[in-house]
C-alpha cells in the first residue's frame, strides 16, 4: 500500500507501524483519515508519537471509526465515561491488562479497537507488546483450520470481574483504579473461534487466555488441552510486536485479529495511560 499524506514506518514483520507527519489534535481531513484507515487495515496496530490531546480529542479521534463503549466494569474518568483511565501507582503490585488478551471479548458485539494515549511512562518498561491473529490462524495446518472453523468458543468477564475472579482477590493491589467486582461479569457469549473480518475479509482466530472459559457444547476440562495449545501458538514471538512507551504517544489497534498484554516490569514508578474503545460488530 503507498500513502502520500502520511508517513508510515512497519515496527515489526508481523504487525505495528508507526505513523508521523499527522497532529490528532486538529480536525483531520478525509484523504489523511482514508490513509490511517488503510495503514490501521494494513498493520492492524498503529502508532502515533509527541500528540498532545484533551480527553475530548482522544474521543473525537476514535469516534472517526465507530461509536465508543462506556466499559461495563472499569470506573470512567470523571466527566468521560468512555474513557478508562488506566493507571499502576508507585507502589501498586499488580497492572491493569497484564495478560494476552482482547478488549471485552465477553460482549455480544465485542470492540472493533482500542485507542490507548500515554499520559504519563515509567523511566523504564511498560512496554505493551501485540501479536496478529490472522498470521496465528494462516500458519495452522489445514486439518486444524477445518476443525476450529465448525467450533464456537464461551467467553466471560467472570475470571476478571467475577465475584471469584482476579479483580476481587486483587483490587488491593491496585490503588487507584476502581474495578467492579459483581456476579454480572458471570454472564457468558458465544463467538466463533475463526472470525472474518468485516473490513478486509481475512480470517483470523479468536479466543483469548483473559476471557475465553471453553469451547462450547465441551466442558472446561475437555476443552483446556487444545485452548492452551491456541494460546501459545497464537502469542508466539513470529506474530509479535513490542512497543516502548513515550508520554504523549497512542496506540489505535484492532481487536477483531490481535491481542495484546500490557508488561509489568516497572515496579516503583508510576504509569497512567487513557484508553477509548470503540465498538464493533458481533464476530461472524
Ligand atoms: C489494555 O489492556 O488495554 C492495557 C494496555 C496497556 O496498558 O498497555
Amino acid at each position: 500500500m503507498s500513502y502520500e499524506q502520511i508517513k508510515v514506518t512497519p515496527l515489526a514483520g508481523a504487525l505495528g507501524a508507526e505513523i508521523s507527519g499527522v497532529d490528532l489534535s486538529a480536525e483531520i481531513g478525509d484523504d489523511v483519515f482514508r490513509e490511517i484507515q488503510d495503514a490501521f487495515h494494513e498493520h492492524l496496530v498503529i502508532f502515533f508519537r509527541n500528540q498532545n490531546l484533551t480527553p475530548n480529542q482522544q474521543k473525537d479521534f476514535s469516534r472517526r471509526f465507530g461509536s465508543l463503549i462506556v466499559h461495563p466494569f472499569v470506573k470512567p474518568l470523571d466527566g468521560h465515561p468512555e474513557i478508562i483511565p488506566i493507571i499502576k501507582e508507585k507502589e501498586d503490585k499488580m497492572n491493569f491488562g497484564g495478560g494476552w488478551h482482547s478488549d471485552v471479548s465477553f460482549m455480544e458485539e465485542p470492540a472493533l479497537g482500542s485507542v490507548l494515549y500515554a499520559k504519563e511512562t515509567p523511566p523504564f518498561g511498560g512496554d505493551t507488546l501485540w501479536s496478529n491473529q490472522y498470521l496465528a490462524y494462516e500458519a495452522l495446518s489445514d486439518g486444524m483450520k477445518d476443525m476450529l472453523g465448525g467450533l464456537k468458543a464461551v467467553h466471560s468477564a467472570s475470571r476478571q470481574y467475577g465475584a471469584k475472579g482476579e479483580s476481587a482477590k486483587n483490587n488491593d493491589k491496585r490503588k487507584t483504579m476502581e474495578v467492579a467486582v459483581t456476579d454480572e461479569a458471570d454472564a457468558f457469549v458465544e463467538h466463533p473461534v475463526v472470525r472474518t473480518h468485516a473490513a478486509t475479509g481475512r480470517k483470523s482466530l479468536y479466543v483469548n487466555e483473559g476471557f475465553t472459559q471453553k469451547f462450547a457444547g465441551m466442558t472446561k476440562r475437555e476443552s483446556r488441552p487444545l485452548l492452551q495449545y491456541l494460546y501459545t501458538h497464537c502469542n508466539s514471538e513470529p506474530f509479535t510486536c513490542r512497543f516502548r512507551w513515550e508520554d504523549n504517544s497512542m496506540a489505535f489497534w484492532d481487536n477483531r485479529c490481535t491481542q495484546h498484554y500490557a508488561l509489568n516490569d516497572y515496579h516503583g514508578h508510576r504509569r497512567e495511560m487513557h484508553r477509548v474503545t470503540i465498538n464493533g460488530e458481533r464476530p461472524a
